[in-house]
């Protein structure tokens, strides 16, 4: 057994050690925001924090995270949020519209939140360089960088 909080409640887990942090919210938990894309830690598509801190769930054995507390994209608002209860950078997001097809945008949520965390006001180099991991084959980056620069505020 495992024990892991996700998103502010805990879990005991009849799963393999060496499950992917990511299969594990998704398949066990049934949190589906986070995304599988190249599963070898180079996309970020499958961001989430640990203990605030951003890391690639694809290549994380569930043992290694035992005990400690992770967020997922579900875990930033309480769910069916109105507008006004989301985080800085979802309504960002929104009011800018930032993602195309979608699918690598929980990921760069959750990239561009741990950023502003830790660097409350951003340059573009900082954006740069805290987000260049999080890929998106759609080109919305200019939009990215826009938007956290709005939730900067
Ligand atoms: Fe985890 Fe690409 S799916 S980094």
């Amino acid at each position: 057994m495992i024990r892991l909080t996700v998103n502010g409640v805990e879990h005991t887990l009849d799963v393999e050690g060496d499950t992917p942090l990511l299969w594990v919210v998704r398949d066990v938990l049934g949190l589906k925001g986070s995304k599988f894309g190249c599963g070898a830690g180079l996309c970020g598509a499958c961001t989430m924090h640990l203990n605030g801190q951003p890391i690639r769930t694809c290549i994380m054995p569930l043992s290694a995270v035992a005990g400690q507390n992770i967020t997922t994209i579900e875990g930033l608002s309480p769910a069916n949020a109105s507008v006004q209860q989301l985080t800085p950078v979802q309504q960002a997001w929104l009011e800018l519209n930032v993602p195309q097809c979608g699918y690598c945008q929980s990921g760069q949520i959750m990239a561009a939140t741990a950023l502003l965390a830790s660097n409350p006001n951003p340059s573009d180099a900082d954006i740069d360089n805290a987000m260049s991991g999080n890929i998106c084959r759609c080109g919305t980056y200019p939009r990215i960088r826009s938007a956290i620069h709005k939730a900067a505020g």
